[in-house]
Protein backbone atom coordinates (compact mmCIF):
# COMPACT_ATOMS: atom_id res chain seq x y z
CA UNK A 1 0.00 0.00 0.00
CA UNK A 2 2.69 3.01 1.28
CA UNK A 3 4.83 1.75 -1.86
CA UNK A 4 2.09 2.05 -4.26
CA UNK A 5 1.29 5.46 -3.13
CA UNK A 6 5.45 6.05 -3.12
CA UNK A 7 5.40 5.20 -6.84
CA UNK A 8 2.57 7.47 -7.94
CA UNK A 9 3.94 10.45 -5.74
CA UNK A 10 7.35 9.77 -7.03
CA UNK A 11 6.13 9.96 -10.75
CA UNK A 12 4.09 12.69 -10.56
CA UNK A 13 7.19 15.04 -9.30
CA UNK A 14 9.41 17.19 -11.36
CA UNK A 15 12.81 16.26 -11.79
CA UNK A 16 15.26 17.93 -9.57
CA UNK A 17 19.31 18.10 -10.73
CA UNK A 18 22.05 16.24 -8.87
CA UNK A 19 24.88 17.76 -10.28
CA UNK A 20 28.37 16.10 -8.64
CA UNK A 21 30.52 18.45 -6.53
CA UNK A 22 28.91 21.20 -3.84
CA UNK A 23 29.29 19.45 -0.45
CA UNK A 24 27.64 22.92 0.71
CA UNK A 25 24.45 22.51 -0.37
CA UNK A 26 23.28 19.17 0.47
CA UNK A 27 25.79 18.45 3.59
CA UNK A 28 25.59 19.95 6.91
CA UNK A 29 28.44 19.67 9.50
CA UNK A 30 26.85 18.70 12.46
CA UNK A 31 29.35 18.38 15.26
CA UNK A 32 33.11 18.20 15.97
CA UNK A 33 33.56 22.17 17.11
CA UNK A 34 35.70 23.19 14.06
CA UNK A 35 37.18 20.01 13.65
CA UNK A 36 35.05 19.50 10.23
CA UNK A 37 35.56 21.94 7.89
CA UNK A 38 34.16 22.32 3.88
CA UNK A 39 36.88 23.44 1.83
CA UNK A 40 37.05 24.89 -1.74
CA UNK A 41 33.49 26.40 -1.60
CA UNK A 42 32.15 22.92 -0.84
CA UNK A 43 34.23 20.69 -3.25
CA UNK A 44 36.13 19.04 -0.30
CA UNK A 45 35.09 18.27 3.09
CA UNK A 46 37.28 16.98 6.11
CA UNK A 47 36.49 15.32 9.70
CA UNK A 48 39.53 15.18 12.02
CA UNK A 49 39.64 13.55 14.95
CA UNK A 50 41.88 14.29 18.35
CA UNK A 51 42.25 13.37 22.05
CA UNK A 52 39.33 15.59 22.63
CA UNK A 53 36.66 14.71 20.02
CA UNK A 54 35.90 13.60 16.93
CA UNK A 55 33.85 15.57 14.12
CA UNK A 56 30.36 14.76 11.84
CA UNK A 57 28.38 15.41 9.43
CA UNK A 58 24.84 14.59 7.83
CA UNK A 59 22.50 15.49 4.47
CA UNK A 60 20.50 18.14 4.56
CA UNK A 61 17.92 15.48 2.84
CA UNK A 62 16.14 12.67 4.07
CA UNK A 63 16.00 9.60 1.34
CA UNK A 64 13.78 7.26 -0.17
CA UNK A 65 15.49 4.82 -2.45
CA UNK A 66 18.43 5.61 -4.31
CA UNK A 67 21.98 5.65 -5.82
CA UNK A 68 24.38 7.71 -3.34
CA UNK A 69 27.73 7.44 -4.15
CA UNK A 70 31.44 9.26 -1.81
CA UNK A 71 34.70 9.06 -2.74
CA UNK A 72 36.63 9.35 0.82
CA UNK A 73 40.33 9.10 1.24
CA UNK A 74 41.18 7.67 4.79
CA UNK A 75 43.10 8.48 7.49
CA UNK A 76 46.53 7.42 6.42
CA UNK A 77 49.53 6.21 8.33
CA UNK A 78 48.66 4.70 11.79
CA UNK A 79 45.37 4.89 12.06
CA UNK A 80 44.56 2.32 14.68
CA UNK A 81 41.72 2.91 17.23
CA UNK A 82 40.25 5.71 14.44
CA UNK A 83 37.37 4.65 12.58
CA UNK A 84 35.12 6.42 9.91
CA UNK A 85 31.72 5.57 9.40
CA UNK A 86 29.72 6.36 6.43
CA UNK A 87 25.83 5.31 6.60
CA UNK A 88 22.13 6.00 5.62
CA UNK A 89 19.93 5.57 9.05
CA UNK A 90 16.09 6.39 9.78
CA UNK A 91 15.38 7.38 13.47
CA UNK A 92 13.61 5.77 16.24
CA UNK A 93 13.45 2.20 17.81
CA UNK A 94 12.84 0.48 14.57
CA UNK A 95 14.79 2.29 12.28
CA UNK A 96 16.53 0.89 9.08
CA UNK A 97 19.95 1.35 8.56
CA UNK A 98 22.80 0.86 5.84
CA UNK A 99 26.42 0.84 6.94
CA UNK A 100 30.06 1.04 6.00
CA UNK A 101 32.71 1.41 8.77
CA UNK A 102 36.44 1.49 8.02
CA UNK A 103 38.35 0.68 10.86
CA UNK A 104 41.75 1.82 10.83
CA UNK A 105 44.83 0.12 11.19
CA UNK A 106 48.92 0.18 12.21
CA UNK A 107 50.91 1.98 9.59
CA UNK A 108 50.92 -0.78 6.70
CA UNK A 109 48.48 -2.62 7.63
CA UNK A 110 44.96 -3.15 6.15
CA UNK A 111 41.58 -1.73 6.87
CA UNK A 112 38.92 -3.39 7.92
CA UNK A 113 35.50 -2.63 5.57
CA UNK A 114 32.84 -3.43 8.21
CA UNK A 115 29.25 -3.44 6.50
CA UNK A 116 25.58 -4.44 8.24
CA UNK A 117 22.33 -3.61 7.41
CA UNK A 118 19.35 -2.94 10.12
CA UNK A 119 15.54 -3.30 9.54
CA UNK A 120 13.36 -2.27 11.96
CA UNK A 121 15.97 -2.15 14.42
CA UNK A 122 17.48 -5.39 13.79
CA UNK A 123 21.09 -5.88 12.77
CA UNK A 124 23.62 -8.48 13.31
CA UNK A 125 24.01 -8.54 10.03
CA UNK A 126 27.86 -8.05 9.33
CA UNK A 127 30.32 -8.88 6.60
CA UNK A 128 34.12 -7.57 6.84
CA UNK A 129 36.33 -7.10 3.76
CA UNK A 130 39.71 -6.08 3.23
CA UNK A 131 40.26 -3.71 0.31
CA UNK A 132 42.38 -4.27 -2.51
CA UNK A 133 43.78 -1.16 -2.52
CA UNK A 134 45.46 1.25 -0.21
CA UNK A 135 42.25 3.36 0.72
CA UNK A 136 44.28 6.31 2.26
CA UNK A 137 46.31 7.02 -0.44
CA UNK A 138 43.80 8.21 -3.19
CA UNK A 139 39.96 8.52 -3.43
CA UNK A 140 37.60 6.05 -3.76
CA UNK A 141 33.99 5.57 -4.36
CA UNK A 142 32.37 3.89 -1.86
CA UNK A 143 28.33 3.61 -2.83
CA UNK A 144 25.07 2.60 -1.70
CA UNK A 145 22.23 1.80 -4.44
CA UNK A 146 19.32 0.70 -2.25
CA UNK A 147 16.37 0.27 -4.60
CA UNK A 148 13.06 -1.58 -3.54
CA UNK A 149 14.41 -4.91 -4.21
CA UNK A 150 18.29 -4.62 -3.67
CA UNK A 151 20.68 -2.72 -1.02
CA UNK A 152 24.11 -3.38 -2.64
CA UNK A 153 26.76 -2.18 -1.53
CA UNK A 154 29.83 -1.30 -3.59
CA UNK A 155 33.31 -0.37 -3.89
CA UNK A 156 34.38 1.84 -7.02
CA UNK A 157 31.54 0.43 -8.56
CA UNK A 158 32.22 -3.28 -7.57
CA UNK A 159 29.35 -4.81 -5.88
CA UNK A 160 30.80 -6.50 -2.81
CA UNK A 161 27.36 -7.73 -0.87
CA UNK A 162 23.66 -7.77 -2.08
CA UNK A 163 21.08 -7.49 0.75
CA UNK A 164 17.85 -8.51 -1.23
CA UNK A 165 14.49 -7.55 -0.33
CA UNK A 166 13.09 -11.17 1.54
CA UNK A 167 10.02 -10.14 2.42
CA UNK A 168 8.23 -12.68 1.04
CA UNK A 169 9.97 -15.03 3.06
CA UNK A 170 9.02 -13.18 6.19
CA UNK A 171 12.34 -11.10 6.39
CA UNK A 172 11.84 -6.94 7.03
CA UNK A 173 13.80 -4.83 4.14
CA UNK A 174 13.89 -1.14 4.63
CA UNK A 175 11.41 0.67 2.27
CA UNK A 176 8.99 2.71 4.24
CA UNK A 177 11.45 5.13 6.35
CA UNK A 178 13.50 7.30 4.86
CA UNK A 179 17.10 7.64 5.87
CA UNK A 180 19.99 10.40 6.22
CA UNK A 181 23.84 9.95 5.45
CA UNK A 182 25.87 10.28 8.29
CA UNK A 183 29.55 10.05 8.65
CA UNK A 184 31.91 10.68 11.48
CA UNK A 185 35.30 9.68 12.79
CA UNK A 186 35.71 9.05 15.90
CA UNK A 187 37.73 6.75 18.42
CA UNK A 188 36.91 3.55 18.66
CA UNK A 189 40.19 1.55 20.79
CA UNK A 190 38.29 -1.00 22.47
CA UNK A 191 35.68 -2.09 19.22
CA UNK A 192 38.18 -1.07 16.56
CA UNK A 193 41.69 -3.28 18.02
CA UNK A 194 40.42 -6.31 18.73
CA UNK A 195 39.40 -5.43 21.89
CA UNK A 196 41.63 -2.70 22.80
CA UNK A 197 44.83 -4.61 21.61
CA UNK A 198 46.18 -2.02 19.96
CA UNK A 199 46.59 1.71 21.55
CA UNK A 200 45.54 4.47 19.39
CA UNK A 201 48.46 6.78 18.49
CA UNK A 202 47.81 10.19 19.60
CA UNK A 203 51.07 11.52 18.78
CA UNK A 204 50.01 11.15 15.09
CA UNK A 205 46.82 13.38 16.21
CA UNK A 206 45.07 14.99 14.20
CA UNK A 207 43.35 11.87 12.06
CA UNK A 208 41.68 13.44 8.99
CA UNK A 209 39.64 11.52 6.50
CA UNK A 210 38.65 13.54 3.33
CA UNK A 211 35.16 13.54 1.02
CA UNK A 212 34.23 14.88 -2.35
CA UNK A 213 31.94 14.40 -5.06
CA UNK A 214 29.10 13.37 -3.16
CA UNK A 215 26.23 12.37 -5.56
CA UNK A 216 22.51 11.66 -4.48
CA UNK A 217 20.62 10.29 -7.40
CA UNK A 218 17.66 9.49 -5.21
CA UNK A 219 14.60 10.09 -3.89
CA UNK A 220 14.11 12.76 -1.25
CA UNK A 221 11.91 12.73 1.18
CA UNK A 222 9.24 15.89 2.84
CA UNK A 223 8.09 16.43 5.91
CA UNK A 224 4.99 15.58 3.60
CA UNK A 225 5.66 12.61 2.73
CA UNK A 226 6.18 12.66 -0.66
CA UNK A 227 9.27 11.94 -2.36
CA UNK A 228 11.02 13.82 -5.20
CA UNK A 229 13.33 11.44 -7.12
CA UNK A 230 16.07 13.32 -8.97
CA UNK A 231 18.14 13.17 -11.85
CA UNK A 232 17.14 11.74 -14.63
CA UNK A 233 13.08 11.72 -14.19
CA UNK A 234 10.89 9.39 -12.25
CA UNK A 235 12.30 6.10 -10.97
CA UNK A 236 11.16 3.30 -13.47
CA UNK A 237 11.40 5.61 -16.82
CA UNK A 238 15.44 6.19 -17.23
CA UNK A 239 16.75 6.16 -13.60
CA UNK A 240 18.82 2.82 -13.83
CA UNK A 241 19.02 2.50 -10.53
CA UNK A 242 15.61 1.80 -9.75
CA UNK A 243 15.74 -1.20 -11.50
CA UNK A 244 19.61 -2.15 -11.45
CA UNK A 245 20.34 -5.38 -9.95
CA UNK A 246 23.84 -7.25 -9.71
CA UNK A 247 24.52 -8.31 -13.57
CA UNK A 248 26.26 -11.27 -14.71
CA UNK A 249 29.51 -9.48 -14.71
CA UNK A 250 29.00 -7.62 -11.18
CA UNK A 251 28.07 -11.16 -9.75
CA UNK A 252 31.58 -12.57 -11.33
CA UNK A 253 33.39 -9.62 -9.47
CA UNK A 254 31.48 -9.71 -6.19
CA UNK A 255 32.17 -13.41 -5.68
CA UNK A 256 35.58 -12.62 -6.38
CA UNK A 257 36.00 -10.38 -3.82
CA UNK A 258 34.15 -12.36 -1.56
CA UNK A 259 36.13 -15.53 -1.95
CA UNK A 260 39.06 -13.13 -1.33
CA UNK A 261 38.83 -9.98 0.62
CA UNK A 262 35.85 -11.09 2.61
CA UNK A 263 36.98 -11.72 6.29
CA UNK A 264 34.04 -11.98 8.19
CA UNK A 265 30.14 -13.33 7.16
CA UNK A 266 27.76 -13.62 9.85
CA UNK A 267 25.98 -16.24 7.29
CA UNK A 268 29.25 -18.63 8.34
CA UNK A 269 29.43 -17.23 12.23
CA UNK A 270 27.27 -20.68 13.53
CA UNK A 271 28.79 -20.55 16.91
CA UNK A 272 27.50 -17.06 16.82
CA UNK A 273 23.83 -18.22 16.84
CA UNK A 274 23.19 -21.73 18.23
CA UNK A 275 19.36 -21.37 18.14
CA UNK A 276 19.58 -21.30 14.39
CA UNK A 277 20.99 -19.17 11.35
CA UNK A 278 19.43 -15.95 10.59
CA UNK A 279 16.51 -16.59 7.61
CA UNK A 280 18.11 -14.95 4.87
CA UNK A 281 21.13 -17.33 5.27
CA UNK A 282 20.01 -20.53 4.00
CA UNK A 283 18.69 -18.33 0.51
CA UNK A 284 21.40 -17.48 -1.56
C1 LIG B 1 45.10 -4.91 11.32
O1 LIG B 1 45.98 -5.73 10.59
C2 LIG B 1 46.18 -7.01 11.15
C3 LIG B 1 47.28 -7.70 10.37
O2 LIG B 1 46.93 -7.88 9.03
C4 LIG B 1 44.85 -7.75 11.11
O3 LIG B 1 44.99 -9.04 11.70
C5 LIG B 1 43.80 -6.95 11.87
O4 LIG B 1 42.54 -7.57 11.75
C6 LIG B 1 43.73 -5.54 11.35
N1 LIG B 1 42.84 -4.75 12.19
C7 LIG B 1 41.81 -4.08 11.72
C8 LIG B 1 41.02 -3.31 12.73
O5 LIG B 1 41.50 -4.10 10.55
Amino acid sequence: MAMRFFLIACSFMAAIASAAGNLQRDLDITWGDGRAKMLGGGQLLTLTLDKASGSGFQSRHEYLFGKIDMQIKLVPGNSAGTVTAYYLSSQGPTHDEIDFEFLGNLSGDPYTLHTNVFTQGKGNREMQFKLWFDPTKDFHTYSILWNPRHVIFMVDGTPIRDFKNLESRGIAFPKNQPMRIYSSLWNAEDWATRGGLVKTDWSKAPFMASYRNFKADACVASSSGASKCASNGAPGSNSGWWNQEVDSTGQERMKWVQKNYMIYNYCNDHKRFPQGMPAECSIA
